[in-house]
Formats: structure tokens, C-alpha cells, sequence
């Protein structure tokens, strides 16, 4: 069933749990998206960034349909967002494509630019019904950049500052940087529980965390306690599905139907996405 984004968000935050944003590259990723939900009987969010549609030739709208599709035909609720949009041509497409909400990422800006460029992404959203989220203080590792250590000074939001960023923006949820790094193939992340308090304390909206594939359950779940509502994972669902061809390539060097390695990848996908899921309660 296709939901919204603002709904899933809103009704995770009221009861306490987490809700799964996870990355779709291709197909399959859908597919395996949506199984796993259905699996773990939860809802999920099918994340399309703007990495993935660059991938796509700079074509959204072949993937945005594919996702939308799956996500129609699923017995699992699933909304699509877009995510890490630094092109207002995408941000302006969404709407068009099926979307119900966008991750602006101005987060390269200098605060007051960021500021400015995101509230002018929030008020063009709002009028399209669309959900924005944002990012303040950015979140290392991504571009293909080493991450950042965990604890590297500069990867940290100010509780403070966040609050006026979302006054100042109108934002519907803020991702922070409490600790954790995009594109982790290890889960050792050490998140910043006390901060996440704070921010939690001090932002009106829901908070949200990215580069989740290299937090250990024990940290995601103390995550969630802490505050945190929108779980973002990537790297962990490529990291299942890759392992699975490569291992399958291996012991069957002379296959060529790619539905042969394909199958098994897209089951250890959904494999990964129903442990994420109960993981959020
Ligand atoms: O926005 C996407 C997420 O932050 C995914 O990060 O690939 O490190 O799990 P990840
Ligand atoms: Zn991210």
C-alpha cells in the first residue's frame, strides 16, 4: 500500500518506535524492501536519492514508477521520499513522480545560506503537500569521502543552533550528526546518546538518523529511546545483496541468467530489511 512519508513519521514518533527509511537503487531494491517489510509486518520507507538517479542517467521517473508500483501492489504500508536532493529541478519533480516527501540537503551551504535555500525548499514542499526534512551538521562519508571518524569533532549538531534552524526553515524533521557516518561496512559506530537527548529536547520535530548501516543494534536501540524516529539505511542492504552474488558468482562461475545470482541477492536484501525492521519496534 502507498502511504505517506508525514504519516509513517508522524504516527512512529507518537508511539515511541523508530520508522526505516531504507536507499532503492534498482528493482530489486523495491522488491526486497517491500518483502522484508512484509516479513517483519511493519511499514518502511522506500528512499530514492539523488546519487541513484544520477545512476539512472538523471531519469527519475523510470525507478520512481518501478518503486511505486511495488510499493502499490505490497501488503506492507510504504511511502516513497527522495533523499540527499541538492537539485531544485529533482526537489521541483517529486510531486510530479509520486513522492510525499524530500530530504533537502543544503548541508555543503554555510548556515545562513543553508537556511535560506532550505525554507525556500520548505515553502515550495508545503504547497505540493510535500513533507521536507533537512540536514544540520553534516553527516561525514558521503561523495564518496572517507567517513569521518565517529567521534570527529566537526560531525556534531549544536541542540541550540538546530532549534532556530528548524524555526528559522519550517522543516517537518532534522537529521543530526550525533556520531554516526555514511557508507560504514562495519557496525561500530558509538552514537552521542546524551546529545540525542538534548536535541530531542530542544527540536520540535522529529529527528532522524543517516549512515544507520554502521550502528550496532544495541546503539540503534538506545538510539530510538533517546529520541530518534527516522532510521536511514544504505549500505547495509548493498553490502547483503553483493555479498550474495559474489559468493554465488564464486560457486557458479559458468552462470550467465542474471535471475540466477539476482534471486538469492534480493532474498538476503529482504533478510537485512526484516532485521532492521524488528529492531524499531
Ligand atoms: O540517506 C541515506 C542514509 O543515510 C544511508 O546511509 O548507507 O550509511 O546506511 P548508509
Ligand atoms: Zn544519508
Amino acid at each position: 500500500t502507498l502511504v505517506t512519508t508525514g504519516e509513517l513519521v508522524s504516527a512512529a514518533a507518537a508511539e515511541g518506535r523508530g520508522v526505516a527509511a531504507f536507499n532503492v537503487i534498482t528493482l530489486e531494491h523495491a522488491e526486497a524492501i517491500a518483502a522484508g517489510a512484509e516479513q517483519a509486518a511493519a511499514p518502511a520507507i522506500l528512499q530514492v536519492s539523488e546519487n541513484a538517479v544520477r545512476f539512472h542517467g538523471g531519469r527519475l521517473g523510470p525507478i520512481a514508477a518501478a518503486a511505486a508500483a511495488v510499493a502499490r501492489a505490497s501488503s506492507a504500508p510504504l511511502a516513497l521520499h527522495l533523499d540527499h536532493v541538492v537539485s531544485p529541478a529533482l526537489l521541483h519533480a517529486a510531486h510530479d513522480e509520486g513522492f510525499s516527501s524530500v530530504m533537502f540537503d543544503a548541508s555543503k551551504l554555510s548556515y545562513d545560506e543553508n537556511v535560506k535555500a532550505t525554507a525556500e525548499a520548505v515553502r515550495w514542499g508545503h504547497r505540493q503537500g510535500i513533507w521536507v526534512e533537512a540536514e544540520l551538521g553534516e553527516v561525514g562519508g558521503k561523495d564518496g569521502g572517507a567517513p569521518l571518524e565517529a567521534h570527529a569533532p566537526g560531525a556534531r549538531t549544536d541542540p541550540a543552533e538546530a532549534a532556530a534552524y528548524v524555526a528559522g526553515t519550517g522543516v517537518d524533521a532534522l537529521a543530526v550528526a550525533v556520531g554516526s557516518a555514511h557508507a560504514m561496512t562495519e557496525r561500530t559506530a558509538a552514537l552521542d546518546h546524551e546529545l540525542i537527548g538534548r536535541l530531542r529536547d530542544a527540536v520540535p520535530v522529529p529527528l532522524v538518523l543517516h549512515g544507520s548501516s554502521g550502528v550496532p543494534d544495541g546503539e540503534l536501540r538506545a538510539a530510538l529511546s533517546a529520541g530518534m524516529v527516522k532510521i536511514n539505511v544504505g549500505t547495509a542492504l548493498n553490502a547483503a545483496f553483493t555479498g550474495e552474488v559474489r559468493a554465488f558468482l564464486d560457486a557458479n562461475p559458468g552462470v550467465v541468467d542474471p535471475r540466477k545470482y539476482l534471486v538469492p541477492a534480493r532474498e538476503a536484501m529482504a533478510g537485512t530489511v526484516a532485521e532492521f525492521l524488528g529492531l524499531l519496534g
